[in-house]
């Protein structure tokens, strides 16, 4: 069995965080284990409250589940501030997890602040270099760059600054841009792939970043290299938004059940 791990936080919706993670693990048929570093309080309205979990509850999680089980592969997702930063950087490397997909969430979709300028700073130094795939939207990379990302010329600018910064591949995911086609970039060492699928119209999303870089994490955990995991992601997720489904009065959610 691949067993994949999240660290992320968890959503009572079931659209994003822990909840969706652990949905799109099993889709993909990887066993998921998931350790919770942020409660959050919402609803496809929007983010209520944060909750961090104590430093030494989130240390504790991670390393008595890693002291007894091998995972192929981890993602981060909702890290609240510097102390989970860098806890999570320790143990990273403590525990040799080599295949790490760094989901960089500075705001909720709905536009939650979730990190702080000096808290960026560290995930660039402590987390960006032991990532095998980081997965910035447009906002994020202009956080992690400080340039304007809003094209596609310049969605590969910043990919290759970040690139720089010590990821092994930058995914610039293009959900946000204008035009007929939701295009993502992965900047690697030698060139730049483009993965392009039609825009699905008239949705408001949410959770569609927690999804892909948890297929992402499960595809890499099944043994696929970077690129393979990203295509089968995207078509995953592309899949999952043609059939998003509204549950509440705001957002829809990505469709995770199977068939
Ligand atoms: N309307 C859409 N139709 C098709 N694909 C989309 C659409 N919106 C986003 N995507 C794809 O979904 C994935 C997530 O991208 P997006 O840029 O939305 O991430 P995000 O902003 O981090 O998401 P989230 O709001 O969940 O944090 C990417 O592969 C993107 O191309
Ligand atoms: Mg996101």
């Amino acid at each position: 069995m691949n067993v994949a791990l999240t660290i992320a936080g968890s959503d009572p919706t079931g659209g994003a965080g822990i909840q969706a993670d652990l949905r799109t693990f099993a889709d993909l048929n990887v066993h998921g284990t998931a350790v919770i570093a942020s409660l959050t309080i919402q609803n496809t309205l929007g983010i209520q409250e944060v909750v961090k979990i104590p430093p030494d509850l989130l240390r504790k999680q991670i390393t008595t589940l890693l002291d007894d089980i091998t995972v192929q592969a981890v993602k981060t997702g909702m890290l609240l501030d510097g102390e989970s930063i860098e806890i999570v950087g320790e143990l990273l490397k403590k525990y040799h997890l080599a295949h790490y997909v760094l989901d960089p969430i500075v705001r909720s979709s709905t536009g939650y602040p979730i990190l702080k300028k000096d808290d960026i700073e560290l995930l660039k130094k402590a987390l960006l270099p032991l990532a095998l795939v980081v997965t910035p939207n447009l906002k994020e990379a202009e956080a992690l760059t400080g340039l304007s990302v809003r094209t596609e010329k310049e969605m590969e600018r910043a990919g290759m600054e970040i690139h720089a910064m010590g990821p092994r591949y930058v995914l610039v995911k293009g959900g946000h841009l204008e035009g007929d086609a939701a295009l993502d970039l992965l900047v690697g060492d030698s060139e730049t792939q483009r993965f392009r699928r039609a825009r699905v119209r008239g949705r408001r999303l949410h959770g569609a970043g927690c999804v892909l870089s948890a297929a992402i994490t499960a595809g890499l955990a099944a043994g696929l290299n970077v690129p393979q995991a990203v295509r089968k992601a995207k078509g995953f997720v592309h899949q999952a938004i043609r059939t998003s489904v509204s549950i509440g009065h705001g957002r829809q959610l990505l469709n995770l059940t199977s068939e």
